[in-house]
């Protein structure tokens, strides 16, 4: 299998990328950081068939969509690179335009970029599997995620159209819903995070969801119900559970 993953230098992708090294599999690797990439290629060069590097800033969708013209044909895309804002550098800890344009860039507008060159070669292969990583945080939005929140339950919504709109083309579209895994973006939270994971189990989680074609995956399942059912109760009780969390 072809895989490519993009946010493949730190956290969840790079740990994709280790679980997917095998024999059979090879392995289209993107991010902005040379040095990471070169690093995870130096370290599963042995295990994998072939193993391609993609240094590329997903926000800049002129020269990143140069850059995919360059693969021919792909079985699964792990559209995992993502941001939060983790602290503002605005005092009054407001985030910026330009930092919430840039989230949404990367969260939510890069998936388009890179799908509308590589979606065409899926539609024609008449096979291959789309993964979006969005996150549990796409079903509940406290304060000071309502940004990552938003560009991920934009997510969720575009990954439910790309769904309906191409399934008949046999392409299958998978959703993972993380809760908090251990990386590099929940190092920069300072509050206590329920549930955390480990990132190797995290991910052997989202490669077993990917193998079975979950169409949504929310994990783990007890904070997927907490959520679930908090989002049961009134919009005022909600608040006031959010308040004293907060
Ligand atoms: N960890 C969690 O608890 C958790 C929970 C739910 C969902 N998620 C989602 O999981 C995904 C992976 O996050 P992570 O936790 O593994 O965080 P991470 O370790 O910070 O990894 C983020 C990856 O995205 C890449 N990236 C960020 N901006 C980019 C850009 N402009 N261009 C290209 N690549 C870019 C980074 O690479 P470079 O910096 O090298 O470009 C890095 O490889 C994200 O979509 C995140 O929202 C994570």
């Amino acid at each position: 299998m072809k895989i490519l993953i993009t946010g493949a230098s730190s956290g969840l992708g790079a740990e994709l990328a280790r679980q997917y090294a095998s024999a059979e599999n090879e392995l289209i690797l993107l991010a902005r950081r040379e040095d990471k990439l070169f690093e995870l290629r130096n370290e599963l060069y042995e295990k994998v068939k072939n193993i391609d590097i993609i240094v590329a800033d997903v926000t800049d969708f002129v020269s990143l969509q140069e850059k995919l013209k360059t693969i021919v044909c792909v079985d699964i895309i792990i559209l995992n690179a993502g941001v939060s804002l983790g602290h503002s550098s605005n005092p009054q800890n407001i985030p910026t335009i330009d930092e919430f344009q840039n989230l949404f860039n990367v969260n939510i507008l890069s998936n388009h970029a890179i799908l509308e060159i590589l979606l065409p070669k899926l539609v024609e292969q008449k096979s291959g599997k789309i993964v979006f990583i969005s996150s549990l945080a796409s079903l509940f939005s406290m304060p000071s995620s309502k940004i990552y929140s938003s560009s991920k339950r934009a997510l969720n919504a575009y990954a439910e159209g790309i769904r309906y709109k191409y399934n008949s083309d046999g392409i299958k579209v998978i959703n993972i819903l993380p809760g908090f895994i251990k990386s590099e973006l929940t190092d920069k939270n300072d509050f206590n995070m329920p549930f955390l994971l480990e990132t190797q189990d995290g991910v052997s989680r989202i490669v077993k969801a990917i193998a079975n074609n979950r169409r949504i995956y929310a994990f783990p399942l007890r904070f997927y119900l907490i959520i679930r059912f908090l989002n049961l109760l009134p919009s005022f009780l909600r608040e006031k559970i959010v308040n004293s969390i907060n």
